[in-house]
């Protein structure tokens, strides 16, 4: 028996096991519609035994998204195009979660195998982008700064994308606060250089994130789990620090959120100590900190490894992003090497259990 096949429960949404497949965009949606790659990529991770899958950043709202290709639910007609891929994964008895979110100053960008890369140009089908200040992302176009009015848009922004991802079928929602788009922009005084109440202390930088997640968690079922990733540190003297994400995970907590996905990094280019489990530490400050559950993330990849995270108490959970997609199948890979028969296999597949 090993804790990585251990049940967990968040308010009535129950995982089967603590090994998850983290957001991953795949720039392959069409004006926001998901499709046929999408069925068989997030298909082929729900037969591979995982707890949760959660589906890529998906903009709350067109100029929020990534780059042109982004998939999205900012609109009615993205429900269909998802229902589809739920109805898939449901058949399979796996939970899928999406994470919904907004680029912010890291918006209107090309995809990674675009020969070009950075901002997109309008003649190109690019588009203007917001931040909370007019700071830009190294090698971006500046964004201009968002206006009250613009801020006081976005919680219903998001809380609409709720409820379309409740139509759609989603177990789970993710809020994306991290990796340097939007609402990890407000958070850290890196990029968020505003004067007025959503600038300055740290409770001021917190509010929109705060605001946003309260919105969500109204939109979304009472029952069902909230997410929230965050970036734990921006890595640099003057970024945001370890010690105020515990303070923003207290508060995310009494915002609704039941668990906080804790990545790094993102919002600037810093000298990252990248390695084996190198974001596992700061998961496991933000479990301590705050008392909240987390999910660790970032270099994963092994059964013995994902693991010892738990034995540790570093994290309630693990994520696993390029491990899965070298194998989606990661996770009947983990149960049979860790020894545990609650591993979740496809009847079609059943003899490879032992
Ligand atoms: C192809 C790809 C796309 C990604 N897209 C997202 C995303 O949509 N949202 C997000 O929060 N992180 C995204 N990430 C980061 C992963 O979720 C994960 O945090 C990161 O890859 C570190 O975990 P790993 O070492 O297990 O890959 C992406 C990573 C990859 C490789």
């Amino acid at each position: 028996m090993s804790l990585l096949f251990e049940p967990m429960t968040l308010r009535e949404t129950q995982f089967a096991n603590r090994a998850w497949v983290a957001p991953m965009c795949q720039y392959s949606a069409d004006g926001g519609l998901v499709g046929d790659w999408h069925l068989a990529h997030l298909g082929s991770l729900a037969t591979g035994g995982f707890g949760l899958v959660v589906a890529e950043a998906t903009a709350v709202v067109a100029e929020g998204r990534i780059s042109p290709r982004d998939a999205g639910l900012w609109h009615e007609s993205h429900v269909e195009a998802w229902r589809r891929i739920t109805s898939f994964v449901h058949e399979r008895g796996t939970l899928l979660g999406v994470q919904l979110a907004h680029a912010g100053r890291k918006a209107s960008t090309y995809w990674p195998w675009h020969e070009r890369s950075g901002t997109v140009p309008f003649e190109d089908g690019g588009w203007g982008t917001r931040g909370p200040s007019a700071v830009p992302f190294p090698g971006y176009v500046p964004p201009a700064e968002v206006t009250p009015e613009d801020i006081a848009a976005l919680p219903e922004l998001f809380a609409a994308a709720a409820r379309r991802a409740l139509a759609a079928g989603f177990d789970v929602v993710e809020v994306h606060a991290a990796h340097g788009y939007l609402l990890h922009e407000f958070l850290s005084p890196l990029s968020n250089v505003r004067t007025d109440e959503y600038g300055g202390s740290l409770e001021n930088r917190m509010r929109l994130p705060l605001e946003v997640t309260r919105a969500v968690r109204e939109a979304w079922p009472e029952e069902r789990a909230l997410l929230v990733r965050i970036s734990a540190t921006d890595w640099v003297t003057g970024g945001l620090t370890v010690d105020e994400s515990v303070e923003l995970a207290k508060e995310l907590a009494v915002a609704g959120a039941d668990l906080v996905d804790v990545s790094t990094g993102g919002n600037v280019l810093a000298d990252i100590p990248v390695g084996p489990g190198y974001q596992v530490p700061a998961a496991r400050a933000v479990r301590e900190g705050a008392g909240v559950p987390v999910s660790a993330v970032g270099l994963i990849t092994d059964p013995l490894q994902a693991e010892q995270v738990l034995v540790d108490q570093a994290a309630d959970a693990v994520m696993l992003g390029r491990a899965a997609l070298r194998e989606p199948r990661w996770a009947l890979r983990a149960a049979h090497e860790l020894g545990d028969a609650r591993g979740t296999w496809q009847p079609q597949y059943e003899r490879a259990r032992l």
